[in-house]
């Protein structure tokens, strides 16, 4: 075997690899190649070698790394003649964005796990990488080492998608597991997920649903066929949740998660992609996914409902979705060839106000006769049907938890609005939309 494989790899074809990063994706990358480079030589006819690595702090690291030669310029890295093809792992948009439109226009592919400039210059960077007929491959960009961009733009190219669902950020998703099974509040459950290094000392990136909105922009431009940017996501967080909403959900059989959606209503075709905290049934396939891991749910007209679970992030399984796409860009480079992504169309957006689903409401009300009355008046006033209620005693005040039946946003914040001004109303707590089983 070891016979063949080296065989193999004497005869096979070099591909000279420049590596812009070596943090935490791009040290685990240059790694899993050196432990891969047989293997892919031997499946491939290639081998990848890793000539030149730029990093921000010169300090920091050796001169070299293997063969490979380290140095503070990535736009040398992208212009450099004895580089092939370009791995971007240095995040960023400005200089990262320069790094790639200059490697392309150089004729090299670029791989990059950067969710961030992708879900803010898709339209651009794509033309270019099309235009030049190169490749730019990015399945690292979303949920780290799930494969999930390659089957969208691949294997589900013809499929009518309805709707993907998906928890995309492993930060926010084990702040919640841990709000949910340990009962904590969110400000300990965030300094835990400090502690662990999942949440950066300034998480807002994370909790605010920044991060998830970029990577479900980059799905909806897959899904859809449409170009979908980071500024067309509502985004929501998860730093307004409290213990009192998760233990509520919980009676009414449900577990809050961080949703990344991207939905495409089928009568007028209108897009609709957000992020925000939902309710979602314990029999959902998304509510089993618990602490850092990520999960995608792609629902389908021809293929019925795909899950991809796994690491969203990390070193080794991100590094892992950057060597896959290595490789195909090699092999398409020695072929001549490139992956399509495709052309995307305008996209039509759906108003925010006119999405529908059920939701839970929580409210804060004086504990005497004649409260309920004025509370669920608002609601028959603006058309919302409730589909179970809760109260729980808080002192003189009690705690009042709604779920409606299917209805329109605008309605609801309507009813918001009313409930702000009722005198018996001492707080309007927030409104969460649910997923059911
Ligand atoms: P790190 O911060 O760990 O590493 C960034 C690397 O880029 C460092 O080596 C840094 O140099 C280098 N760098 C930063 N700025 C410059 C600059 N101006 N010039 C040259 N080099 C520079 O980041 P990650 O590895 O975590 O993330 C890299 C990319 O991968 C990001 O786009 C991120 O969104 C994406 N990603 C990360 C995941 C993860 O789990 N970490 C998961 C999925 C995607 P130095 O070492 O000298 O500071
Ligand atoms: N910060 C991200 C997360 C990891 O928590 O999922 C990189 O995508």
């Amino acid at each position: 075997m070891a016979k063949a494989a080296n065989r193999a790899q004497n005869t096979a074809e070099m591909v000279r690899v420049g590596v812009v990063g070596h943090g935490v994706v791009g040290s685990a990358f240059t790694a899993l190649v050196a432990r891969q480079q047989e293997t892919i030589a031997a499946r491939t006819g290639i081998t990848l070698e890793v000539v030149r690595i730029a990093v921000r702090d010169a300090g920091k690291h050796p001169s070299h790394v293997g063969t490979a030669v380290v140095s503070t310029d990535p736009l040398a890295v992208a212009t450099a003649d004895d580089v092939d093809l370009v791995v971007e792992v240095m995040g960023g948009t400005a200089l990262a964005s320069d790094v790639i439109r200059t490697a392309l226009e150089h004729g090299k592919p670029v791989v990059t796990a950067n969710k961030a400039l992708l879900a803010a210059q898709s339209a651009d960077l794509f033309k270019i990488a099309d235009e030049r007929g190169i490749d730019l491959l990015f399945e690292a960009a979303v949920c780290g080492g799930i494969p999930l961009i390659r089957p969208l733009r691949e294997s589900l190219r013809g499929e009518p998608i309805r709707r993907v669902l998906g928890i995309v950020n492993g930060t926010t998703n084990f702040i919640l597991t841990r709000m949910t099974e340990d009962g904590l509040d969110y400000a300990a459950a965030l300094r835990g997920a400090q502690e662990l290094g999942y949440a950066e000392a300034d998480p807002t990136a994370d909790v605010e649903g920044l991060d998830a909105a970029a990577k479900i922009a980059i799905v909806a431009n897959f899904a859809f066929g449409v170009h979908v940017v980071v500024d067309d996501v509502a985004a929501e967080g998860i730093s307004k949740i409290t213990a009192g909403d998760i233990s509520m959900a919980r009676k009414f059989g449900y577990v809050i998660k961080l949703l990344g959606v991207a939905e495409r209503d089928a009568g007028s075709g209108a897009v609709s992609v957000r992020v925000n905290p939902a309710l979602v049934h314990l029999q959902h396939p998304l509510a089993s996914v618990r602490e850092a891991f990520n999960a995608v749910l792609v629902e389908g007209e021809a293929s019925g409902s795909l899950m991809f679970y796994g690491r969203g992030a990390g070193g080794d399984p991100t590094a892992s979705s950057v060597l896959g796409d290595v490789i195909d860009a090699a092999v398409n480079l020695r072929k001549g060839t490139h992956a399509t992504l495709g052309t995307f169309a305008k996209a039509d957006f759906a108003s925010p106000d006119d999405m529908r689903s059920e939701f839970m409401i929580t409210l804060e009300v004086a504990d005497r006769p004649g409260v309920l009355h004025a509370v669920t008046g608002v609601f028959a006033r603006n058309k919302v049907s409730i589909r179970a209620a809760e109260q729980d005693g808080i002192g003189s005040d009690a705690r009042l938890v709604f779920l409606t039946h299917d209805a329109r946003t605008a309605d609801i914040k309507a009813c918001m609005a009313e409930f702000a001004r009722l005198d018996v109303v001492s707080k309007v707590g927030g409104y969460l939309r649910i997923i059911g089983a």
